[in-house]
């Protein structure tokens, strides 16, 4: 008997031991890790160090096309913002010419275009406290917070403007106010 034929018998014995047992119950599995898989639940209690592990974000993750904001809306965050927050936009023509007209769009109905609180909106007295920029101890790092968060009675409008667009404001404000206290 050469080798290839007690390969091919063994082979034989072997299958026909392991088929031919109890038909209702398992038979022998061949790397069961291959069957039966060790699952973890990703929203259950068996994640990572038993924590759910895809429920929150990884600590100081950000989501896509979104930057973090970091004054908070409160006065301290007013303050901070007032004192250290910077345009990051360039101070040239370009970018307050489309201040202006976003301007004129979001914030002129109750500033008025002047900056002076005079728009339609405080002229017939729907909306009253419209304050005359030049009248408030404002920098652009404030002025952006009150767009992000808004401030008492006005509402925010970082819903409706893209961060350079809120810039492009601040920009436009500042020069309102520094035409105002002329
Ligand atoms: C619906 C009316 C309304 C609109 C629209 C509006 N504001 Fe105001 N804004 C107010 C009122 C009212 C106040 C006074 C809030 C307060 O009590 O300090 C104010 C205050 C401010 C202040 C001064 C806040 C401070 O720090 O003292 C700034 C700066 C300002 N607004 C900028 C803007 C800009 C920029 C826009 C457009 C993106 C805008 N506002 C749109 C009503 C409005």
């Amino acid at each position: 008997m050469n080798n290839f034929t007690k390969i091919t018998f063994a082979l034989v014995a072997f299958l026909s031991i392991v088929s031919c047992g109890d038909k209702r119950s398992r038979s022998v599995q061949y790397m069961p890790d291959m069957y039966v898989s060790v699952p973890y639940e990703p929203n259950g209690e068996t994640g990572i160090n038993g924590e759910p592990s895809n429920l929150k974000p990884v600590e100081g993750s950000v989501a896509r096309g979104q930057v973090p904001y970091d004054y908070p809306n409160t006065n301290d965050g007013y303050d901070a913002a007032l004192k250290n927050l910077k345009s990051p936009l360039e101070k040239n023509d370009e970018n307050l010419a489309k201040g202006k007209v976003m301007y004129g769009i979001y914030c002129a109905t109750c500033h008025g275009t002047k900056g002076d609180g005079n728009g339609v909106l405080a002229q017939r007295e729907k909306f009253n406290g419209v304050p005359n920029y030049k009248d408030r101890a404002i920098t652009e790092g404030s002025t952006y917070h009150v767009i992000m968060y808004g401030r008492n009675l006005m509402g925010s409008h970082s819903s409706q403007l893209t961060i350079a667009e809120r810039w492009q404001i601040v920009h436009y404000v500042d020069k309102l106010r520094n035409d105002l206290l002329k």
